[in-house]
């Protein structure tokens, strides 16, 4: 079987010695594929140092090889802190007023994506395919195959992929979506980041779609479709059964006794739309007197990206902004919002979401959004919890039995707490049924599994995914058919 090579800005594997570790789903699926496929998940070690060496640091952390490389300070600020979060990261996010458009980050940026191929090279063999993940890095497969790379080599976006008229406020935007097109298949979160990305295809580069479902441009093509990407409900379940997740949870009932506990957990961010958040929850109190100490909420919001301007302007605001208003509807024996800027164990925050009555998961602009999944994942069957959601999560295509709502409106926060804290029980649980059978149906296995198979060539749902015109690897084709002969042989298992 073919191996497989995952790439990402960040490595984080999961470590057995961490326990049950704050490593997400997303981690511990890309380690599962690894440890099936023996491949290798390479990326920034996180490190900087005065001046690139290349070194790889290669470890094996609980069957996973690791390689990672460390970056010096310079392309640390213009990659990172530059061109991925200060530029594509707000872009993105439609949040052109925070986009900075400096050629240094640029250059910068496409520096790394060099440097990132040179000291991926000597790790892949003929038969690899190659998975690279996010926005840090859709150059890498130009510069791979300017090398001579001609594996299969695959990119998902984990972000939105903006709106036509967005994407061309980007100085070098023709470079960045031709860059695309040396991959074998693009994923995006959903169909409309796809219907956009293809919006651009046909409009600005006058690019063109074939009957097999392939997208045409720049004389290359490619293949694109959405895999909306899941969360490890199973293991989120598992986990809530836990210890360490019990523990929380009797701990949180005992701190919220005669409340209702509201949960928030999002990194800090400008997209999590936390400032609308507060001002809609600070409406919920001033609309509803009666309700006051009844209701608390907890935001939990780990300090992220924190030597970009924005970030730092923003943590500022929303310290004034909660001091604000508990000074205002506080009582001596009685803080309505509780804010707390730390990271948590999973198993941790798998507690947390099942002591809560509803959690308010609104973000202005979201690829998906995995705290939507992780909330339902953990909830008691007999008893859930109502999840609020942002109709601009990616999250809210699949999670229609939420309470979608427009963040940006303080009314529709506050009515949507309101119907929430007063749900009757028949309701809650019919919605959370529907919801939790999505989470675990279109889980994190299922995504992955949608996508290596896509990208070895074999057919999906989605008509994008024709097989390929032009098998690159010989090899590759014998190990797709092992693996669609494993796959039938499972689904006959499972029937
Ligand atoms: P993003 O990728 O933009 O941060 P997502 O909601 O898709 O947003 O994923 C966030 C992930 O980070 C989730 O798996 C969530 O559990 C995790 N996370 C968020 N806040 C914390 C925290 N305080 N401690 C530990 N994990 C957290
Ligand atoms: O999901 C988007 C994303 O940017 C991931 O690529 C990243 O690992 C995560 O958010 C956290 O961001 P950062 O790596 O910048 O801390």
């Amino acid at each position: 079987m073919s191996r497989l090579i995952v790439v990402s800005n960040r490595v984080n594997p999961p470590n057995p010695a961490d326990g049950e570790s704050s490593t997400g789903g997303l981690a511990m699926a890309l380690a599962a594929a690894l440890r099936e496929y023996s491949g290798i998940w390479f990326g920034w070690s996180g490190k900087t140092v005065p001046e690139f060496s290349g070194q790889l640091n290669m470890q094996r952390i609980d069957g996973v090889t690791v390689a990672t490389v460390d970056l010096e300070e310079t392309d640390y600020q213009e990659y990172y802190n530059g061109y991925a979060n200060k530029t594509l990261w707000p872009l993105f996010h439609y949040r052109v007023d925070l986009t900075a458009y400096d050629r240094s980050f640029g250059q910068g940026y496409d520096r790394v994506n060099r440097l990132f191929a040179e000291t991926l090279l000597p790790l892949i063999e003929p038969d690899d395919i190659v998975w690279i993940h996010d926005y840090h890095l859709i150059p890498l497969a130009r510069e791979l195959r300017r090398l001579g790379v001609t594996n299969r080599i695959g990119f998902f976006l984990h972000i939105p992929w903006p709106a036509h008229q967005l994407v061309v406020t980007l100085p070098r935007h023709r470079q960045l979506v031709e860059a695309l097109f040396d991959y074998d298949l693009i994923g995006f979160q959903t169909e409309e980041s796809l219907q956009a990305f293809e919006g651009y295809v046909f409009s600005e580069v006058e690019g063109g779609k074939t009957d097999r479902g392939e997208l045409v441009a720049f004389g290359k093509r490619t293949r694109a479709a959405a895999f909306p990407i899941g969360v490890d409900a199973q293991d989120f379940a598992r986990l809530v059964d836990g210890d360490t997740a019990r523990k929380v949870y009797d701990r949180m009932m005992a701190h919220s006794v005669f409340r209702k506990m509201v949960v928030g957990v999002d990194r800090l961010d400008y997209s999590k739309g936390l400032e609308e958040r507060l001002i809609g929850f600070e409406r919920f109190l001033h609309d509803h007197p009666e309700l006051r100490r009844e209701v608390m909420l907890l935001q939990i919001a780990p300090i992220s990206r924190d030597e970009v301007e924005a970030y730092q302007d923003l943590r500022v605001r929303l310290d004034g902004l909660i001091g604000r208003i508990n000074g205002a509807y506080a009582e001596m024996d009685f803080t309505p919002i509780r804010w707390v800027n730390r990271s948590y164990r999973r198993d941790e925050l798998a507690g947390v979401y099942r002591a809560s009555k509803a959690a308010l998961v609104t973000p202005l602009r979201d690829g998906m959004n995995l705290v939507a999944k992780e909330f339902v994942a953990a909830q008691d069957p007999e008893d859930p919890g109502v999840l609020i959601l942002s109709r601009f999560a990616g999250a809210a295509r699949q999670m229609k039995d939420a309470l979608i709502i427009n963040p940006n409106s303080p009314e529709e926060v506050s009515d949507a707490l309101d119907r929430a804290l007063s749900m009757d029980l028949t309701e809650r649980q019919r919605r959370w049924r529907t919801l939790f059978d999505n989470v675990q149906r279109e889980d994190v296995t299922a995504w992955r599994d949608d996508f290596v198979s896509a990208l070895k060539g074999e057919s999906i749902s989605d008509a994008a995914t024709a097989p390929l015109p032009r098998p690159r690897v010989q090899s590759l084709d014998t190990a797709a058919k092992a693996l669609k002969a494993r796959n039938t042989e499972a689904q006959d298992v499972r029937a």
